[in-house]
């Protein structure tokens, strides 16, 4: 028994000196900015699975998922537009041409985003405005994820060091981006970083007196 507990005893003291010298792994490393803005795009499209699991006369339920796509949208634009599409467009080949349609798209998901934002879960064009966000939401998704899109393109050019910086300062500026859709904020920088933080307060104070999480 005295040996097997000083066995024991030897084996976790042991354990930090195989700990530091063991290899990161790729559950250990810290994440990139690719890996970041993927993790958004599955948030909210699990959001649209669970909206369309619901009854027709969930109403709170609908409108419940609705602000939660609302407030993860419009933090992902922001996102992108302060941090990830600036260093596209100076690191990526065609990166001014990439960047330019991502940003006017995103400017027609902030429109439906401040329509759906308006229309009360009861109301027939809810369920409608849903689906176009849900749409325009996949053609960004698909394009921004292709091998060709902005992701395809920075995994290709940036280096991994770059794109981990890139995620930290997207992970610090998540926390002072606007929760709503701001269609007539500027999107590039540095406008969009001095007016979404400004946005970003108000949206919060809102949010706070309407009871959205
Ligand atoms: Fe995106």
């Amino acid at each position: 028994m005295a040996t097997r507990t000083t066995k024991r005893a030897q084996s976790t003291t042991r354990q930090p000196t195989r700990k530091a010298t063991r290899p990161a792994t790729r559950a250990t490393r810290p994440p990139d900015a690719i890996a970041l803005i993927k993790a958004d795009h599955a948030a909210v499209n699990q959001l649209f699975r669970r909206y369309k699991e619901l009854g027709d006369r969930a109403y709170a339920s609908r409108k419940r998922i609705a602000d939660r796509v609302i407030k993860e949208l419009s933090v992902h634009a922001a996102i992108e537009e302060q941090i990830l599409y600036p260093n596209a467009r100076a690191a990526l080949p065609n990166g001014k041409k990439l960047v330019g349609e991502a940003i006017d798209e995103h400017q027609e998901l902030k429109e439906t985003l401040v329509e759906l934002d308006k229309c009360e879960p009861d109301d027939a064009r809810f369920d409608e405005l849903m689906k176009q966000v849900r749409e325009e939401v996949r053609h960004h998704v698909r394009e921004e994820e292709a091998s060709e899109g902005i992701l395809g393109q920075l995994r290709k050019h940036a280096s991994r060091d770059d794109l981990v910086q890139m995620a930290k300062l997207m992970k610090t500026a998540k926390k002072a981006a606007p929760t709503r859709p701001h269609p007539n904020a500027p999107s590039t920088p540095p406008g969009n970083v001095i007016i979404g933080a400004a946005a970003a307060v108000v949206d919060k104070a809102r949010d706070a007196m309407g009871g959205r999480k």
